[in-house]
């Protein structure tokens, strides 16, 4: 994919549907009792992966366009696939499968891509098998070949490493224990799960204590199918955010995003850096918090390198690619560190990053949990997607800002969770 210099961007940017919450609607859809549509479900390849992966555990899904309607089975009337199921390069299926499977009396194995076939799986291992189910891996990674066991254990977890996906799996598999299961969070991440359960009539017992987040659930609770709308995704957003504030002049707007709490840093952060950005007309959708962005283009002089670290991490975690490309347009840079798990999404994101700077010329440093960026000059280049679909996207924008042209190679990755982006970014972009 080539990409050539844009001098700014304007119009309405169509988004897909959140890829979390489309994950969490199929999944948690399948264990309701009764039939739920789902509204402008993602058309990312992740959440079709999901989708893909039910309908082998024996749920009926019809996908009319953008809407999907799941009959669910129960939360513990799973039906044991013929084979593996491939979770293709989606880390977000693997794990919130692997806690719904813990939970089903049967043996199933989970399978991945190259990439999926590298990430960490220990940390949703460990507090699965304390709970009952037994899980073979292939050393931390998948495959996974877990036995389900109905009902299984109820206990409290002490989550460590800051992941939604382990607290969800988590979270999943306390629908099938024998009493309450508490998952006790020190640093907070996206509540998606939490609260699609309580969509579907699912008691969640939230508690603060200082700055650890209790989250409780019961193996008692029956879930009732409601139909859910989902809301733009603020992750893809992302990506037009920072080139609109970094490109003086223009102007754009995203309406029906989902503006969780959780996922809004990237926002803040640019409402700090940027003359004019703002987020109205707030509505609440499916118990989700759902807004419209505005951007108007042009960054603010700064006084000193921007420091990004501690537990807002968590909550720019995926923007954090868009971030580093944010950094070589903002006056003394960007430093970003306790950023290790960049590592181990689908690439090393730290590496993705740096090389891929280098290449257009920037001035960056690679730490061990994250990186440092000058204000740099940056020239078009041959950088490498690895295979990442946000390594892509954000190299597109760092494309746009370049002088010259800039080649993505491996950029069809985009699909993974933005099929259409590079079209998307076409029809809002003027270069003169
Ligand atoms: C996700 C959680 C995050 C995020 C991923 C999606 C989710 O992963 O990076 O893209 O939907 O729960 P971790 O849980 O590994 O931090």
């Amino acid at each position: 994919m080539r990409i050539y210099p844009a001098k700014s961007l304007h119009g309405t940017v169509h988004l897909p549907g959140d890829k979390s919450i489309s994950h969490r609607a199929a999944l948690i859809a399948a264990m309701a009792v009764g039939d739920t549509r789902i509204e402008n479900f993602s058309t990312a390849e992740d959440c079709q992966t999901t989708i893909k992966c039910l309908k082998e555990l024996g749920v009926s899904i019809t996908q009319i366009g953008n809407d999907v309607l799941v009959k669910g089975v129960g939360k513990n009337g799973f039906r044991k696939p013929i084979g593996p199921l491939d979770c293709g390069n989606s880390g977000t299926t693997l794990r919130l499968l692997a806690g719904i499977l813990a939970g089903q009396d049967f043996e199933t194995t989970l399978i991945g891509d190259e990439s999926l076939k590298k990430r960490p799986m220990q940390r949703v291992i460990d507090p699965l098998e304390k709970m009952g189910a037994r899980i073979g891996s292939s050393d931390d990674k998948p495959p996974l070949t877990i036995s389900g066991i109905y009902p299984l254990r109820s206990f409290a977890h002490v989550q460590n490493i800051a992941s939604a996906q382990v607290k969800s799996s988590i979270l999943l598999a306390a629908l099938n224990s024998d009493g309450d299961t508490s998952i006790i969070e020190t640093i907070w991440t996206r509540d998606h799960t939490e609260r699609m359960l309580e969509w579907f009539d699912v008691n969640v017992r939230t508690s603060m204590r200082k700055d650890r987040k209790q989250v409780t659930v019961s193996g008692s609770e029956v879930l009732k199918a409601h139909d859910v709308k989902i809301p733009s995704d603020i992750s893809s957003a992302a990506f037009f955010i920072v080139a609109a504030a970094c490109l003086r002049g223009s102007n754009i707007e995203m309406t029906n995003v989902g503006v969780n709490r959780t996922r809004t840093a990237i926002c803040d952060l640019i409402f700090d850096l940027c003359a004019d950005a703002e987020i109205h007309t707030f509505t609440d959708v499916c118990n989700e918090r759902v807004g419209t962005i505005n951007v108007y283009g042009g960054l603010l002089p700064r006084k000193q390198r921007l420091l990004l670290n501690g537990p807002i991490i968590a909550q720019m975690i995926d923007e954090l690619p868009i971030i580093a490309i944010l950094g070589t347009q903002l006056e003394h840079g960007i430093e970003v560190r306790d950023a290790g798990e960049l590592r181990v999404k689908e690439s090393d994101r730290i590496v993705a990053i740096t090389e891929n700077l280098k290449r257009m010329g920037a001035e960056v440093t690679e730490f061990d949990d994250g990186f440092k960026v000058e204000k740099s000059r940056l020239k078009g280049a041959v950088v490498d997607s690895f295979g990442d679909h946000r390594i892509a996207m954000a190299f597109a924008v760092a494309g746009i800002l370049a002088d010259g042209e800039t080649e993505i190679i491996d950029a069809h990755c985009v699909d993974v969770s933005f099929p259409g982006f590079f079209d998307v970014l076409a029809s809002i972009t003027r270069s003169t």
